[in-house]
């Protein structure tokens, strides 16, 4: 399979991505930190069987859509086939930031960035009959979708504008399958030890502590690896899984009017960039 991983230069992405490497697929790499690709470079040469490609890393800061836009022609010109993309990227910001676009920093990262990037690979994933796969989290159950106040300029918080992001792929994940019949699914990885909390002061004092109470980037991604390369991810069953198993994800990831309402609205946000 050709796989392209977002959000692979560190944490469950690049372990996902050295694992997949090992079982003999070609893995595209993508990130914000050249060097930290670099290192997952040599670690998927390092465990790739004799006859399989080890692409380039291809560096794509998500936080403006133009990164975006160049990460998905960067693939359509190097990737005759796509058999899977998996929506792995995202930040959790300790203060209230905006993209360069002008979005709240969270939503822009953890959503609309999947949302176009699925979007502009969608005929090649088509044509390969690929899958896409979206990193989610339990944190989703305290999310909350306010069309009023996208930006979040009321009551932000690192907490809520994370958990929006994730319910946000939820939504995204079922109005993908709905809208265009792709093998679409979402995933809850654990509770990982990795750098997603790097900005929290809280989080970096209690860094030593970390693997004591959170699991292996190496475990966190076996349920992406799972739909990625094995039968399930090709034709799902659920929506949303935990530990390789359906899981139900809250009543608002289940309402299929917030998804089309969400998938509208986030195609309006990405069009005006566009023609900006
Ligand atoms: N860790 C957990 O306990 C946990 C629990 C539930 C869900 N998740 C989900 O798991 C996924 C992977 O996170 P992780 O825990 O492995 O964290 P991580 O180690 O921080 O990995 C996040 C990845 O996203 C990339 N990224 C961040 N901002 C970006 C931007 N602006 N443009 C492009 N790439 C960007 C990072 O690239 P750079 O490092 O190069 O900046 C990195 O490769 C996320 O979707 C997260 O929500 C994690």
């Amino acid at each position: 399979m050709t796989i392209l991983i977002t959000g692979s230069s560190s944490g469950i992405g690049a372990a996902a991505a050295v694992e997949l490497t090992a079982r003999g697929h070609t893995v595209l790499v993508t990130g914000r930190s050249a060097d930290k690709l670099a290192d997952v470079h040599g670690r998927m040469l390092a465990v790739a069987p004799r006859d399989v490609k080890v692409p380039d890393p291809i560096v794509a800061d998500f936080s403006a859509l133009d990164g975006v836009r160049s990460l998905a022609a960067t693939v359509l010109a190097s990737c005759p086939r796509l058999d899977a993309l998996v929506n792995n990227a995202a930040v959790q910001p300790s203060r209230r930031r905006e993209s360069a676009d002008g979005f709240e920093l969270g939503f822009a990262v953890n959503h609309l960035a999947p949302f176009l990037l699925t979007g502009l690979l969608l005929d090649r994933l088509h044509e390969s009959g690929g899958r896409v796969i979206t990193t989610s989290s339990s944190a989703h159950t305290k999310g909350r979708l306010n069309f009023d106040d996208l930006p979040m300029r009321l009551r932000w918080t690192s907490q809520r504008s994370y958990a929006r992001s994730k319910l946000a792929n939820i939504l995204f994940t079922a109005e993908l399958a709905r809208r265009t019949k792709l093998a679409a699914s979402s995933f809850h990885p654990g509770s990982v030890s990795t750098d997603l909390n790097r900005e929290s002061p809280f989080v970096r004092m209690a860094k030593p502590l970390e693997r004591f109470i959170y699991t292996t980037p190496q475990r966190g991604a076996q349920t992406l690896t799972w739909l990625t390369a094995e039968e399930e991810g090709g034709h799902p069953s659920a929506l949303y899984y935990v530990d390789r198993a359906p899981a139900q994800p809250s009543t608002d990831a289940r309402d299929p009017d917030l998804a089309a309402r969400l998938w509208d609205v986030s195609t309006a946000l990405v069009d005006r960039h566009a023609h900006r």
